[in-house]
């Protein structure tokens, strides 16, 4: 496929690009800074900026597509990642304004251009735990995309905002829109750098229920929205199956959500922040389980 990816060259998108271009699709990304790796087209233009989007979507990708003589080809697919990536970076009201009329931007431009398929990040933010103001727990675990979505902080109610934006534009053209609940992402140099931090300090993971995302298995993620097509508007949780700490989960729930009702049984390292929605309707299947990277060594 032809895909515009923004946010390409950010924390997320330097893994997803790659892995999207190894399955075979061509990739334009749009970035405020581009991103250096081999065969990618980069186009730096600012999601804010309605225009540019206009402008992008209909748009040669490089200077080889202008040998076949046919005219400006079409994008298969719209991967949405540029963002300001979480609170405390800019003010609050930036970090709303930036993220909320980007993604319109972005979205409306797709659509206009005639593109039917366009995938989004939204955040595990969404559902209020990660930037609280003291502890907050899931109302039930383990947390599906079914859970409340009532955040405090202006990041989560910028993406909270973005669903919101997203469905509507599914609602009028029918498209497929996918929206993306990302747990933190944790790339590959990350499990020797910082795992080992959190093997013995679960406190440390509280915040992202304990649960993280392999990039390159957010990478299959994407490539598994760009696979399957007509599910209309859809939000997925995505995390790995396990979760990112050096406990069962029975000892997590009994440390931390003794209190918070369980809606069924769960496997002895099972992530509480659900996948099974990605699995079930997508084919999701993580491959890169932290525990293949990191000796768990308990003190
Ligand atoms: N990293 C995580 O753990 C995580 C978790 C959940 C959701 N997300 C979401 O995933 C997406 C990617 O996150 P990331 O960690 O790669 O963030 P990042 O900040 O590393 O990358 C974001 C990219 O967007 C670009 N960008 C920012 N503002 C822009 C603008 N106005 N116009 C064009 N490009 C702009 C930046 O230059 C950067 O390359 C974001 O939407 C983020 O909210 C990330």
């Amino acid at each position: 496929m032809r895909i515009l990816f923004t946010g390409g060259s950010g924390k997320a998108g330097r893994h997803v690009v790659p892995y999207l271009m190894e399955q075979g699709h061509q990739v334009l990304n749009v970035d405020l800074e581009p991103l250096d790796y081999p065969g990618v087209d980069n186009r730096i233009a600012d999601i804010t900026d309605a225009g540019q989007m206009y402008d992008v979507m209909q748009s040669y990708a490089n200077l080889a597509e202008l040998e076949p003589g046919n005219g400006m080809p079409a994008f298969d697919a719209v991967v949405h990642f540029a963002a300001i990536p979480r609170i405390l970076i800019r003010s609050d009201n930036e970090t709303f304004r930036v993220n909320t009329i980007g993604t319109y931007n972005v979205i409306d431009a797709a659509l206009k251009a005639g593109v039917r398929k366009v995938i989004f990040a939204s955040s595990e933010t969404a559902y209020g735990i990660c930037f609280a103001d003291g502890e907050m727990k899931p109302q039930y675990i383990p947390m599906d995309e079914t859970h409340p979505t009532v955040p405090h902080d202006s990041y989560a109610m910028s993406k909270v905002c973005n669903e919101a934006t997203a469905r509507s534009f599914q609602a009028r053209t029918g498209a497929d829109v996918y929206g993306l609940r990302i747990n933190n992402v944790i790339e590959p140099d990350e499990y020797a750098r910082i795992f080992p931090d959190f093997i013995d300090d679960p406190d440390q993971r509280r915040r992202n229920i304990f649960a993280y995302i392999d990039a390159r298995d957010l990478g299959q993620m994407v490539a598994r929205c760009l696979e399957t097509d007509g599910l209309g508007y859809e939000v997925f949780n995505v995390a790995n199956d396990d979760h990112s700490v050096d406990r069962t989960t029975a000892e997590l729930i009994a440390h931390y959500y003794a209190d918070v009702p369980k809606t069924r049984e769960m496997g002895e390292n099972e992530t509480f922040f659900a996948n099974n929605k990605a699995r079930d309707m997508l084919g999701f299947a993580p491959e890169h389980s932290w525990r293949d990277y990191v000796d768990p060594v308990r003190k």
